[in-house]
């Protein structure tokens, strides 16, 4: 696609939602109230309002190679936060995709320069389930196996961070989600991790909990 054509196609947009809803921009310049927080692959084909039927405002999002939390992540976790305290989001989701280029990256032991350093991050995972993983033959299942199991540990690593312990002392009825989305039919599969029961044993990252002593904690 042509760089002008981007222009042409904004007018046509602005032109078909205007017909449809005068008021359309107006309405949503006025403030937006999204109960989703999605967390996925910078991948062209993974675009979060349109795999999920969704509209402008329904989404708050986040997208970096392969869907990767990083607690030291600045960008990440001001928009966790902003989400999770301002916006009061519902679902906080992480969305990894079959066939993801970032985590077949991941899987060599070929340089690749300074994205390296961001797919340690996935070989991290590898190594956690490396005995699983070894035990598929076939290359395309091993890698889409570890889109999964990438998914599922940065799930956990939301649920570790501080905005999410705090959110849960006062309001239970925020949801951490693991999907995987599947480019070849268009098709979400979600993972069913169970939050609630991986981490009841994880009370480490809990900050104020009071069945831990405090000076065990301390060091
Ligand atoms: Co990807």
């Amino acid at each position: 696609m042509e760089y002008k054509q981007l222009f042409a196609n904004n007018r046509s947009w602005v032109e078909k939602k205007l017909k449809k809803d005068p008021e359309y921009f107006q309405k949503l310049s006025e403030g937006q109230a999204p109960k989703f927080l999605f967390i996925g692959c910078s991948d062209s084909r993974v675009p979060a309002n349109q795999i999920t039927g969704t509209s402008h405002g329904d989404i708050f999002v986040h997208r970096n190679i392969a869907n990767v939390v990083v607690h030291t992540d600045m960008n990440l976790m001001s928009v966790l936060q902003y989400a999770v305290e301002v916006l009061k989001v519902k679902h906080v989701i992480v969305c990894g995709h079959y066939g993801c280029g970032g985590v077949k990256a991941a899987m060599e032991t070929q340089y690749h320069g300074l994205i390296d350093k961001w797919l340690r991050n996935i070989k991290d995972v590898y190594r956690l389930y490396a005995d699983e993983l070894n035990a598929i033959k076939d290359k395309e299942a091993r890698v889409n196996r570890l889109v999964e199991l990438n998914v599922r540990e940065q799930v956990y690593k939301i649920c570790m961070t501080s905005i999410i312990q705090k959110a849960w002392q006062k309001e239970k009825s925020l949801h951490v989600h693991g999907w995987v989305y599947n480019m070849a039919d268009g098709l979400i599969n979600d993972l069913e991790i169970d939050v609630e029961k991986d981490f009841k044993d994880f009370a480490i990252y809990d900050y104020d909990n009071e069945t831990l002593p405090k000076k065990d904690l301390q060091g």
